[in-house]
């Protein structure tokens, strides 16, 4: 009886070490050189069972096992990634939940554990960085773990118990009895512990053997190769280099091959293609996709199809070569739809690399509060600019470009359309400068509202610079605080109206506006210098209501607040209502 590799999902919080694990399964070296240093799509990555008894040396006896190999699922464990850690779930014969020792349970590793509870999935957990105890040794090549441990110092020993034991309590609480890896004597009910050290290597020759033991065991019947007509699960969609669109799946049962007829799950309705090229990742230092004619379950491939850019990642892929089976697999396949998406009018626009960027990202953003107008995946286009161009509100006049080129044109026009175009590799920084542009948008909208509006000013009529004295009156005047602007209407410290202020003029020079401490001459329209402007008089910019209200709602300047305090003051007085600009 042949059997299939069982898919392992390798889950956990962020950071806790997944992608170091598969890098020293694999012996790539992909964690470092992620964006951020944080996986941000779900990969497949296939460890033949050759390449496992040379890493368990010592450990396993050479043809103890019949399985071909492990297919290894790594999912992110950024808290964005859920969907992605539900797809990686759900199509997992076992997984491997990795939980940092120096921080133990953490939010992913709770939602983790209710996928696997969900989906029935069983698991190991792996106990990772134990070398970052204090006073670890290191635990020489091929030497088996239980030795490793036995070479610690009794305070290392007891540390490694210690958070052990704390991590059973944590697992007791939500349902999971748990054991460090060698004490468990029924692998059917406990799930083991093991600790290791992904970076030094330590532990992962165990684990592995433990991985090949409880699925060789546990899951004979579910991994029986068959020759059947292949079904896959699509992960995400993708452009790859060279190839164009592609869709990144894993085969789960039967084979799949070139010039196959398959139905698959579409964004809208399950449609009809054909199979063009399969493309597989070679493992090592520097992966690289090669083509083949086949592939068997389970497998990690690419896939390229006519109108592959329309699969749906959670979908299904099957091949159906029999003409009279094709009513019946298109019913089949689920009808699955889109995430919904909460779009409004007045959002912003998000464009990411693949749909399971596509969806993170607007987890992300919903979870800021950043409105959404549309999603999509693939560059920054002109449309998405024209669009976003007619958007009413500035300050999400944004288009969100996550791991995506920005075309010429659509840099071109965005400018002009008023549109911002944000892009990076990594989606909380885009976030993150998303919200820093939003601030200083905010500013400048403050600021152009600020220079249509009324504007709080304080000035006070000069002694002995009278040029002029009514129609209008022109007078030298101080601006003690504020910004001057005319036209706009002036009151004196009493609350009357003494005139409007028509011109500033500064060395015969007509002049826009005065600030704070400058001596300009003003030409007051209505003022009678002697009778209703007195030398040494103090004047202030008159705001009604309405605009004393609005500019509540931007930011004015300490000296600013001040005078329109003292401009609300002196109205409450004149007009005796204590809510005066409330
Ligand atoms: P996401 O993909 O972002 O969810 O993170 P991840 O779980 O894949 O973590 P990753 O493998 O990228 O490791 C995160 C950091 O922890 C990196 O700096 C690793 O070098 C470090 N790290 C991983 N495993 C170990 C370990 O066993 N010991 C020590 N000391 N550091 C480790
Ligand atoms: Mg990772």
């Amino acid at each position: 009886m042949t059997l299939r590799q069982p898919i392992v999902s390798v889950m956990g919080h962020v950071d806790h070490g997944k992608t170091t694990l598969l890098d020293s399964i694999s012996g790539s070296k992909k964690a470092p050189h992620e964006a951020g240093g944080i996986t941000q799509s779900i990969a497949a990555i296939e460890v033949p069972l050759k390449t496992i008894e040379k890493l368990c040396q010592g450990i396993i006896k050479p043809n103890q096992f019949t399985i071909p190999g492990l297919l290894f699922i790594d999912t992110p464990g950024h808290r964005a990634f859920i969907s992605m850690r539900r797809r990686g779930g759900s199509l997992a014969d076992i997984t491997v939940l990795i939980v940092a020792m120096n921080e133990g349970f953490m939010p992913q590793t709770r939602e983790v554990l209710q996928i696997l509870r969900h989906e029935k999935t069983p698991f190991v957990v792996a106990v990772n960085k134990m070398d970052t105890l204090s006073g670890y040794r290191a635990i020489p090549l091929h030497t088996p773990l239980t030795k490793g441990i036995e070479m610690q110092t009794p305070d290392v020993r007891k540390m490694i118990d210690e958070r052990l034991y704390s991590l059973s309590e944590e697992l007791y609480s939500v349902g999971f009895s748990a054991e460090r890896y060698d004490r468990v004597s029924d692998y059917a009910r406990n799930v083991a512990m093991i600790p290791i050290s992904a970076k030094t290597g330590a532990g992962v020759p165990d684990l592995l053997a433990l991985l090949v033991g409880l699925a060789q065991r546990f899951m004979k019947s579910d991994l029986q190769a068959t020759d059947v007509d292949g079904e896959a699960t699509i992960l995400e969609r993708s452009e790859q280099r060279g190839i164009g669109a592609v869709a990144n799946a894993v085969l789960y049962s039967g084979r799949m091959r070139v010039g196959d007829t398959i139905v698959v799950s579409g964004k809208e309705k399950p449609f009809l293609s054909k199979v063009r090229a399969i493309h597989r990742q070679t493992l090592g230092r520097s992966p690289r996709l090669e083509s083949v004619d086949e592939v068997n379950a389970a497998a990690g491939f690419f896939l390229s199809a006519p109108e592959i850019e329309n699969a749906l990642p959670g979908g299904i892929i099957k091949v159906t070569n029999e003409q009279s089976t094709i009513d019946k697999a298109m019913e089949e396949i689920a009808f699955e739809t889109m995430p919904t998406k909460s779009v409004t009018e007045n959002g912003v626009w998000l464009k990411a690399d693949t749909m399971g960027s596509l969806d993170a990202l607007l987890f992300e953003c919903q979870d800021a509060k950043i409105p959404v107008k549309g999603v999509e995946v693939g560059a920054v286009t002109k449309t998405e600019v024209t669009i976003m161009g007619a958007v009413k509100d500035p300050l999400v006049r944004v288009i969100l470009a996550f791991n995506v080129p920005v075309l010429p044109e659509a840099e071109a026009i965005s400018q002009g359309a008023g549109v911002e175009i944000i892009s990076d590799e990594v989606i909380y920084r885009l976030l993150e400068e998303y919200a820093a542009w939003k601030e200083k948008r905010t500013h400048e909208v403050d600021e152009a509202h600020r220079k249509e509006m009324a504007h709080p000013a304080k000035i006070r009529f000069l002694p002995g610079y009278i040029f002029r004295t009514t129609k209008p009156a022109i007078v030298g005047i101080k601006v003690l605080a504020g910004t001057l602007r005319p036209p706009c209407r002036l009151i004196g410290s009493n609350g009357e109206e003494i005139g409007l202020l028509k011109g500033l003029q500064d060395n015969k020079k007509s002049i826009p506006e005065a600030s704070e401490g400058e001596e300009v001459s003003a030409a007051i329209d209505g003022a009678v210098v002697g009778r209703t402007l007195c030398e040494g008089d103090i004047m202030y910019v008159h705001l009604n209501e309405m605009v004393v209200r609005a500019l509540k709602g931007i930011t004015l300047s300490p000296s600013e607040k001040e005078i329109m305090e003292e401009v609300v003051k002196i109205q409450r007085a004149r007009t005796k209502n204590p809510f005066w600009g409330l």
